[in-house]
């Protein structure tokens, strides 16, 4: 069974190992080994226990709302959200979901237990930086795209595509 639920400290290093891997596998396939590194940033030592790179890896994940999916006591998918921009708009700030649990609704269901939580806070839009991989998926769930393709900064890295979206919520 598939559980939605909030992020423990305990959970940090299994979140990590979970976005690098998915990063690198679905985002960063345009980039050199260098450029992947930089990109990545803590993320590169997600199989690392060193406690300073642990310790990087937590501050990396810290959101105002971090949720995971859980399914037979597996961490499957991440979300984080709810940092305010420059002008106070939320922002969903990232998503992932191992790839062997793609297309089963994991995704769907993280983002839409966010935006139940931005509902009750009373915001009434969203908006994000779609990965181009991701792009189908935020049209399905009602995001638009707000502007041309852009590219953007990850950690140290640079040049990482990026469609900037946003969702009136109902
Ligand atoms: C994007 C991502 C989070 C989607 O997660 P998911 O759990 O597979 O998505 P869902 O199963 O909830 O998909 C919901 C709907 O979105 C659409 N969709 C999802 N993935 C899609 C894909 N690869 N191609 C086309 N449509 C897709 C479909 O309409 C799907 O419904 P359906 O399966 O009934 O047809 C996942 O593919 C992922 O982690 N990608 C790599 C990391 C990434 O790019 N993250 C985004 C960072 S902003």
């Amino acid at each position: 069974m598939l559980t939605i639920r909030a992020c423990r400290d305990d959970d940090a290093a299994g979140v990590g190992r979970l976005i690098a891997r998915t990063y690198t596998a679905f985002n960063l396939g345009f980039a050199t080994p260098d450029q992947r590194a930089a990109l990545l940033g803590p993320f590169r030592f997600a199989e690392s226990t060193e406690p300073a790179h642990r310790a990087a890896i937590a501050a990396a994940i810290t959101a105002p709302e971090v949720l995971v999916a859980e399914e037979a006591g597996a961490i499957v998918g991440v979300l984080r959200g709810g940092r305010l921009d420059g002008r106070g708009r939320t922002v969903l700030q990232s998503l992932f979901v191992d790839a062997e649990h793609h297309r089963r609704g994991v995704g769907r269901r993280l983002v839409e237990r966010f935006e139940q939580t931005c509902r009750t806070q009373g915001v009434t839009r969203i908006k994000l930086a779609s990965t181009l991989y991701a792009l189908p998926f935020y049209e399905a769930l009602g995001y638009q795209r707000s502007t041309g393709v852009r590219t953007g900064r990850s950690f140290q890295g640079s040049g990482l595509p990026y469609q900037p979206m946003k969702k009136i919520l109902g």
